[in-house]
């Protein structure tokens, strides 16, 4: 056969790929999932009993996938049951309640569940993950702002979105996002193209904001002793100053915790004689 003909037939071939949700309990997995599949939201809480499977059929470009979905429990009960579930997944929807601190510092720990559970077999690297901030329609609970969220994502090399399972905001641009992603993974060999997210900032950058936003006075946020000398609190402010202003970078609140630099750097300074 015409080798660019059975080339075209290959490419037709429909893909099989394992997704799976993690996040803390009633974050809105399960919603989100339900949300794309059966365009439909539920307000009752209905906690995942271990797993959930289900199938969907999905279109990217010319090739049908077929994607088998592991919604997991994100209760800690349910661990002895989701644990064999991480293997041989393609695609990771992490999830958190911008309404809820812990569910989003709870982040790190699912992946580092997820990468002890994958143990030898574990390369985080050729799996595409996708962070949704959900249950953004109630604007007046959110305490994890939009940057916060990005930077956390982005700077992990992870798309980063904005969702309402109850408004259905965000959810299908997320999906589609996923899976056409993951098809390019496939395409690919297995292997997530790089850079699968331009971030175009540094993890210093990434760290150094996280680490501002967390500071707790002036003299931390500086990362200086109390009782610093005037020459030691400049020298501190300059190289953060040369890190972080806005002309030099695009993290996401890097605006936010450049002000908070100079607003330190200004208040420490008024009490140095
Ligand atoms: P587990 O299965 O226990 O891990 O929870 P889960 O993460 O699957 O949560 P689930 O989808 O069951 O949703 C939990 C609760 O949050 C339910 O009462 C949902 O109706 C509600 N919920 C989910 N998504 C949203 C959202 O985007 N907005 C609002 N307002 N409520 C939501
Ligand atoms: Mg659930």
């Amino acid at each position: 056969m015409d080798t660019n003909v059975q080339k075209r037939r290959e490419n037709k071939k429909s893909l099989r790929v394992k997704v799976i949700s993690l996040g803390n309990a009633e974050v809105g997995k399960s919603c989100i999932i339900k949300r794309y599949c059966e365009k439909r939201f539920v307000p009752k809480y209905l906690a995942t009993i271990g797993i959930d499977y289900g199938v969907t059929k999905v279109q990217v470009r010319d090739r049908e996938i077929k994607v088998n979905i592991f919604d997991m429990a994100g209760h800690p009960f349910f661990y002895e049951v989701r644990n064999e579930f991480y293997k041989d997944s393609q695609g990771v929807i992490l999830v958190y309640d911008v309404g809820l601190r812990e569910s989003f510092d709870a982040l790190d720990s699912w992946l580092t569940e997820m990468k002890q559970e994958m143990g030898s077999q574990a390369n985080m690297e050729n799996i595409i993950f996708v962070v949704c901030a959900n249950k953004v329609d109630l604007t007046k609970r959110r305490v994890v702002d939009e940057s916060e969220g990005k930077l956390w994502a982005e700077s992990r090399g992870f798309h980063y979105f904005e969702t309402s399972a109850q408004s259905g905001e965000g959810i299908n641009e997320m999906f589609q996002s996923f899976f056409s992603s993951i098809t390019d993974m496939c395409e690919n060999g297995g292997k997530r193209p790089t850079p699968e997210v331009n971030v175009g900032f540094t993890k210093e950058q990434a760290d150094t904001i996280r680490r501002i936003r967390n500071s707790k006075d002036s003299w931390d946020m500086l990362g200086v002793k109390p009782g610093a000398t005037r020459e030691e609190v400049n020298k501190a402010y300059r190289k953060l100053a040369v890190l972080l202003h806005p002309d030099k970078c695009v993290a996401p609140g890097s605006e936010d915790a450049f002000k908070a630099v100079v607003n330190a750097r200004t208040s420490l300074l008024k009490n140095i004689n």
